[in-house]
């Protein structure tokens, strides 16, 4: 099972107890877009903690508590080799304490040491806090997607930020 630890947090499988917690966050979440779907979620609690068809789940953890989910997809038919990307989603009640630059950067090492010299992360425009994260982690901000996500009655455009870490 992968484990990643970072200063102040462990990213790591769920464990199967924590699936209503992930359920509950994402079906109040903000920022999650599109429906919720539970036998989605399930699965990704089940598999989480190591690559299954190109996508990584991972459970975020800070001083022993689960604060909130990150995901990393890769694959032949999504993204050319080497290349990934990823979100991430903290609990409410956890944003804004540095968590996330923790995680963002702990993430970002370890992909760059298993394969991937090209780590991106697209976020809504308006995101400021993810794209502030991504900027005090180094990513570098490569354009604006337009239209990128349909998001009610419009479709968002969306940042883009890439980390290359090339030997
Ligand atoms: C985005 C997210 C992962 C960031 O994690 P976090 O732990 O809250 O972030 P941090 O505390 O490490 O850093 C947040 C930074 O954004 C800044 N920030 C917060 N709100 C801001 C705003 N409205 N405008 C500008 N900067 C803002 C903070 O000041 C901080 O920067 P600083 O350290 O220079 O002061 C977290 O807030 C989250 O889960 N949000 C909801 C889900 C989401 O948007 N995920 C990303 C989708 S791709």
């Amino acid at each position: 099972m992968i484990e990643i630890t970072g200063q102040r947090v462990l990213l790591r499988a769920f464990r199967p107890d924590e699936f209503e917690a992930l359920y509950e966050a994402h079906a109040a979440s903000d920022s999650i877009v599109g429906t919720v779907d539970r036998d989605r979620i399930r699965r990704r609690v089940e598999q989480s903690g190591t690559w299954v068809d190109g996508r990584l789940d991972l459970a975020v953890e800070s001083g022993g508590a689960l604060v909130g989910s990150a995901d990393v997809r890769s694959g032949r038919m999504m993204l050319p080799g080497g290349v990934c990307e990823f979100g991430i989603e903290l609990w409410a009640a956890r944003r804004g304490a540095g968590i996330g630059t923790d995680a963002v950067t702990a993430l970002t090492g370890w992909l760059h040491e298993h394969g991937f010299p090209r780590v991106q992360a697209g976020t809504a425009v308006r995101n400021a806090p993810m794209r502030r994260v991504l900027e005090k982690c180094g990513y570098a901000h490569e354009g604006t997607m337009r239209a990128f996500i349909a998001e009610g009655g419009t479709r968002a455009d969306y940042a883009l930020y890439a980390h290359v870490a090339l030997a």
